[in-house]
C-alpha cells in the first residue's frame, strides 16, 4: 500500500464540542444532544462501521443506525446488533409499534451506550407496512403517543419520532399537526421529519424518497405551533451551500444520501458549522483502516467495511477505478485488507487526492 500513516481513532485531535443547543426537553443538560447536524438512519448504510468512518469526518454529527424492528432486537443477536465503538454521540432508530416491545428495546438501547431512542414513522416500504411499522403509523397517532410514552418512561435519555408530513391524499397541514399533537401531548420535544408524504401503495420506498414534493414550510410552520419542540429537518440536501442557507431557519438538519454518497461533504458541513479544520484524508483513511483489520482480525468480512469507502474519494482522479477495484474484489470470500492497499494501488487515487490538496494549499 502507499505511504500510510498508522493513525488511532482514539489519539484523533477533536477540539471540544460547542454548548449543545437546548433540547427543550426536561432533562439533565449531560443528556441533551447537540442537533444541529446529524446523519439520517439508512438500513444496509449506516451500521456500526459506517459511523466509525462518518465519526473520523465529523467530531459533532449525530449518527443514526440503521432501523431495526423491535422483533430482531429482542430475539436476534441483541449484542451484536448493539454493538457500537467510536461513533458517539449515536441515536439508535427502533421500528415497531408494540408499547411493551419498544421499552424493553429501549432499555437495551440505553445499556449499549447510545445517546437516543428514535421511533421510525417514516419508512414506507410494503414489507414494514406488513408489521405495522414505519410510515403507517402516521395514521395512528395515539398509538404513536403510546409507544412514546411506553420508551420515555423506560429510559432516561431522549425519545425521539421521526416522521414524513403526511401519508397518501392526507397531506394537508392539519393532518400532519393531528399526528404531532398527541405525541406532544405525551411528551414528546423532538420530532425528525423527513419533509415530504409517503405514498403507501404504488411507490417504492426509493420513489417515496424522490417523487413526493418537498415541502419545507411544515415544519417551519410546526415549529411557530409546537415553540416548545425541537424540529430537525430532514429530506433532499446534498450541499455545504444548502445547509449553510437552511440552518438558521431550523433547529437541526438531517441528511442522508448526499453524505453517504461523498463522506467528505460531512466533513464540508462539520467544517462549516464547527469550524473544525478539514481534516487529512489519507489520515482519516489510515484510521478507518486500522479499525477495519482489527474487525477483521475479529472475523468480521471486509466487505462490510470497505462498501462504505466506495464514495471516498469523490470527485479525484482515480475514484472510478478504485471503486471498481474494491467492488469487484471485497465480496470474495478470502478477500482481507489487502483489498483495499489493492484498490489504492491500482486506482493511484491516493496520489492524486495527495496532488490535489499540496495545489488546494
Ligand atoms: C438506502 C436508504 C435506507 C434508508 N433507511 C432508513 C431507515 O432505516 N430509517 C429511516 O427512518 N429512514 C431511512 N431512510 C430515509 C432517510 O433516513 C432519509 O429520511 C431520506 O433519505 C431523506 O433524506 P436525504 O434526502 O438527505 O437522503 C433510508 C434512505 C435510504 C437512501
Amino acid at each position: 500500500m502507499a505511504r500510510m500513516l498508522h493513525y488511532r481513532p482514539s489519539t484523533f485531535n477533536h477540539e471540544s464540542p460547542p454548548e449543545p443547543m437546548s433540547e427543550h426537553q426536561t432533562m439533565a443538560p449531560s443528556l441533551a444532544l447537540d442537533r444541529r447536524l446529524s446523519v439520517a438512519p439508512m438500513m444496509g448504510c449506516t451500521d456500526r462501521h459506517c459511523r466509525v468512518l462518518l465519526r473520523l469526518l465529523s467530531p459533532h454529527a449525530l449518527l443514526y443506525s440503521e432501523m431495526i424492528a423491535t422483533g430482531a432486537l429482542l430475539h436476534g443477536d441483541t449484542e451484536r446488533i448493539l454493538a457500537h465503538g467510536i461513533d458517539e454521540p449515536a441515536a439508535f432508530q427502533l421500528g415497531g409499534s408494540n408499547p411493551e416491545d419498544l421499552a424493553a428495546c429501549a432499555r437495551l438501547i440505553e445499556q449499549a451506550g447510545y445517546r437516543e431512542v428514535n421511533l421510525n414513522c417514516g419508512c414506507p416500504s410494503d414489507r414494514v407496512q406488513v408489521g405495522g411499522i414505519g410510515a403507517c403509523l402516521m395514521a395512528e397517532p395515539d398509538l404513536v403517543a403510546e409507544c412514546y410514552r411506553a420508551m420515555a418512561e423506560a429510559v432516561n435519555l431522549p425519545v425521539t419520532i421521526k416522521c414524513r408530513i403526511g401519508i397518501d391524499d392526507r397531506d394537508d397541514y392539519g393532518f400532519f399537526t393531528g399526528f404531532l399533537t398527541p405525541i406532544h401531548q405525551a411528551g414528546c420535544r423532538v420530532f425528525i421529519v423527513h419533509a415530504r408524504k409517503a405514498v403507501l401503495q404504488g411507490l417504492s420506498p426509493r420513489e417515496n424518497r424522490e417523487i413526493p414534493p418537498l415541502v419545507y414550510d411544515y415544519v417551519r410552520r410546526a415549529m411557530a405551533d409546537f415553540p416548545d419542540t425541537t424540529f430537525v429537518l430532514n429530506g433532499g440536501i446534498k450541499t455545504a451551500e444548502e445547509v449553510r442557507c437552511l440552518q438558521p431557519g431550523f433547529h437541526g438538519l438531517m441528511l442522508g444520501r448526499a453524505p453517504y454518497a461523498n463522506p467528505w461533504l460531512l466533513a464540508e458541513i462539520e467544517q462549516q458549522c464547527f469550524g473544525t479544520p478539514m481534516p487529512d484524508p489519507e489520515l482519516i483513511l489510515a484510521a478507518y483502516r486500522d479499525y477495519m483489520t482489527e474487525q477483521i482480525a475479529s472475523g468480521t468480512a471486509v466487505k462490510y467495511m470497505a462498501k462504505h469507502l466506495l464514495g471516498y474519494f469523490t470527485g479525484h482522479r482515480g475514484a472510478r477505478a478504485f471503486r471498481r477495484y474494491l467492488s469487484s474484489h471485497m465480496f470474495a470470500a478470502d478477500a482481507g485488507i489487502e483489498v483495499l492497499d489493492d484498490a489504492l494501488a491500482e486506482s493511484g487515487v491516493l496520489d492524486h487526492c495527495r496532488a490535489a490538496m499540496a495545489v488546494a494549499r
